[in-house]
């Protein structure tokens, strides 16, 4: 397995595996992996020749006053992770490769990015989209695997990917979660013992959502303001969104459907978590 931090290096790896007729698999994050990125790692493994693994923690998708100094890194964990899995390279730039200096464009998704994590973390999503096009076109990847954890973020992607023609396949994969329930995530870390107990109140949700759904409750209204009854009750817990949505529009519903997602976002402490999930068909 190969770490590759220069992108032109990158670059001229990726045209020769190309040119062979390599099939390439880009899988990519911010690093500090925990199962629900190996799950990603290990389909993107069975689809291609070239298996490549981008971590970087990318400056412009966090907003002033977020955790970018403090995101938790950890390159050598990572790459036994990795090389366990198959990876065939690393690409981890530093943030002078990705971003030199008088860098000046940005990709702008409309309309899906202005809601939920759009709507609390202006920028985000801008910060996102030009991440992933440089890396589609520094990679040049078949196709790529994300999860559905980020469900915003995987739906911002698939859109920018067609509206913008870019040949690559988007791939998403279920949410992998602790036996407990809680959805795995880098950012877990930063909580305690109670705050951690605490934070099963997202997945409670979603399961309780299922719950009133199966039992004849329709009204998204009614359903929300259940939720929201048990998640205030945790003196940690303090509600940033939470909302019932059309998978594709990402637009507020009135009445629950086959289509129906669920979508929190909730501070455990200073930690924001997020969480979702369909309603109708019970998975993530
Ligand atoms: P990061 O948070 O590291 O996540 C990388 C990928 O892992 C994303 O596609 C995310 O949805 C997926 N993922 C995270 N937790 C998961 C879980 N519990 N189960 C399944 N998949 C999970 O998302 C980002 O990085 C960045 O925004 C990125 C796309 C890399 C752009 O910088």
């Amino acid at each position: 397995m190969n770490i590759i931090t220069s992108v032109s290096e990158m670059q001229q790896k990726m045209i020769s595996a190309r040119s062979a007729g390599q099939t390439i698999s880009l899988v990519p994050t911010m690093g500090f992996l925990h199962q629900g990125h190996l799950s990603l790692l290990e389909e993107g493994r069975k689809r291609c020749d070239v298996l490549v693994l981008s971590i970087f923690v990318n400056p412009t998708q966090f907003g002033q006053g977020e955790d970018f100094d403090d995101y938790p890194r950890d390159l050598k964990q990572d790459s036994q992770f990795a090389e366990e899995m198959g990876v065939d390279i690393i690409f981890a730039p530093e943030n002078s490769q990705m971003y030199p200096q008088k860098y000046a464009t940005y990709v702008d998704v409309e309309g899906i990015t202005d809601c939920l994590c759009g709507a609390s973390r202006p920028g985000h999503f801008r910060g996102v989209c030009t991440v992933v096009s440089k890396l589609f076109n520094i990679i040049q990847p078949h196709s790529a695997v994300f999860g559905n954890k980020d469900f915003q973020q995987l739906a911002v992607i698939k859109r920018m990917t067609c509206d913008l023609n870019m040949p690559v396949e988007i791939i998403g994969l279920p949410i992998y979660r602790e036996a407990d329930g809680l959805a795995m995530s880098s950012r877990n870390v930063y909580l305690n013992n109670d705050q951690r107990q605490q934070a099963l109140v997202l997945s409670q949700s979603l399961a309780r959502a299922r719950k009133l759904v199966a039992s004849g409750e329709s009204d998204c209204a009614v359903i929300i303001s259940n939720l929201k009854k048990d998640i205030n009750q945790k003196a940690e817990a303090r509600i940033d969104y939470i909302q019932i949505c059309h998978q594709l529009t990402l637009e507020d519903q009135t009445d629950v459907d086959a289509d129906s997602v669920l979508l929190l976002a909730v501070y455990i402490g200073k930690t924001r978590l997020i969480d979702n999930g369909f309603l109708v068909t019970n998975h993530d």
